[in-house]
């Protein structure tokens, strides 16, 4: 029988976790953001709250965002009028919907990560699935496992309800996972869907069209591990080098959101640009002091999209060249606020995008570079990660 001591001293990873795959998702139905308001006042029967409509409009012309991809159609929210409403019961419908299809947009996103990393399923060992929408038990986790045919004995981790931060989360708690054990491989997937939020605009309650121009649904998937086998055709994308949360000081309340028969209501203070950029150079410092870097404009960058002015206030209080955020004002304008996915995105835009320009390394031909999750509490998840050589 193996000594307690011999558990204890099982081998960890030798390396760095490093990022080996990502995979994304949207549904197939998308809008143009310049057609939404139309969309938006015809299908909740709000064409009469005509001062209303221009106010969603304006706010819409300011988000820089083209198009936003979709669960739900015009004819689901025609067909279920509680949609149509601020607050009507209808958390039943939001949940059939969400717990259908979160866990089969993430089995998307899953599909092609594994695709791209080439190796047998059955090599993962973890998996941590991450949304804000539709809790079950067992939950999105479980349903993801019997989709893809994972085996019964992947570790599993479900994180419902983090919000925008958690995709540096998962980034984080794939990193200890990786490291903790030799050959461990982590499956990480977020998903998230409108479905949990989508409601008719409120003269009472105007802050909500923010809410409802920003936000859209899509998925992501990454393959996470440690010493890559090289032999095996494994590769890594970024190495996760540290990671860190931060609550931001007198911030409470900014942005949060509450589960009730009416959905999922989310807060966003007018002041969240202002409290995140004002904290940005600080959560910096402290992750970038160790390894003797204070240009931020010699490294790669990939906060989370949560807002045009989120970004433009970032950019301005620590002194970014404009095309620093380049790839988050891609992600956003392309596929809106999809959440926790969002700077999963970001990651695969970036290396991507890297390799068509010739670039040294997957990170913009740079070697450092930060990734930032921004979310309720106001939460701030940090992610060093080192670039490869393309
Ligand atoms: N609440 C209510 N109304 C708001 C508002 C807010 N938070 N922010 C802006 N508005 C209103 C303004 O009062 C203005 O109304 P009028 O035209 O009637 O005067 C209108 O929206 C447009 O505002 P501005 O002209 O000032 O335009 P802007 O440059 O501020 O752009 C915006 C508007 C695109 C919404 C921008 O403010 C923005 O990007 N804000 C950040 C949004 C945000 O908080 N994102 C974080 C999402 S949370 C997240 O990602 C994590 C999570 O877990 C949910």
């Amino acid at each position: 029988m193996p000594s307690l001591e011999s558990i204890k001293k099982a081998p960890r990873a030798d390396g760095f976790a490093s990022i080996l795959a990502i995979g994304r998702a949207n549904p197939e139905n998308f809008i143009e953001q310049s057609a939404y308001p139309d969309l938006f006042f015809r299908i909740t029967n709000s064409e009469h709250l005509v001062d209303l409509k221009n106010k969603f409009k304006r706010i819409c012309d300011k988000t820089a965002i083209r198009k936003r991809h979709f669960v739900w159609t015009e004819e689901f929210i025609t067909a279920n009028p509680c949609f149509s409403t601020f607050m009507d019961k209808s958390l039943n419908i939001r949940q059939e919907v969400a717990i259908r299809e979160i866990p089969k947009l993430g089995a998307e996103a899953a599909t092609k990560a594994i695709q791209e990393w080439g190796q047998p399923k059955s090599r993962i060992t973890h998996l941590i699935f991450c949304t804000t929408s539709g809790m079950d038990l067992p939950g999105a986790d479980y349903q993801l496992t019997q989709i893809l045919g994972l085996n019964p004995n992947v570790e599993r981790v479900m994180l419902y309800q983090q919000g925008c931060f958690a995709g540096g989360t998962t980034i984080r708690l794939a990193k200890c996972l990786a490291e903790s054990r030799k050959g461990a491989r982590v499956l990480v997937v977020c998903a998230e869907t409108t479905t949990v939020l989508f409601r008719g605009p409120s003269e009472e309650h105007q802050d909500d069209l923010v809410t409802q121009a920003l936000f859209a649904d899509g998925a992501s998937a990454l393959i996470v591990g440690a010493d890559p086998d090289e032999a095996a055709d494994e590769h890594a994308s970024f190495v996760i080098v540290s990671t860190s949360q931060v609550l931001l000081p007198d911030s409470a309340g900014a942005i949060g959101g509450h589960v009730s028969e009416g959905g999922l209501l989310a807060t966003l203070h007018r002041d969240v640009p202002q409290i995140v950029s004002k904290n940005v150079g600080k959560c910096l410092e402290e992750a970038f002091t160790p390894l003797g870097i204070s240009d931020w404009n010699s490294i790669f960058w990939v906060p989370h999209p949560g807002g045009r002015a989120i970004l433009d206030q970032v950019e301005e209080s620590v002194g970014l060249k404009p095309e620093k955020l380049f790839i988050s004002r891609h992600v956003l304008a392309e596929y809106g606020n999809m959440s926790s996915v969002c700077v999963h995105f970001a990651l695969d835009e970036m290396r991507k995008r890297s390799a068509k320009e010739g670039k040294a390394t997957t990170g913009e031909g740079l070697e450092w570079g930060v990734l930032f999750g921004f979310g309720p509490g106001v939460t701030v998840e940090t992610v060093i990660l080192r670039s490869v050589p393309i």
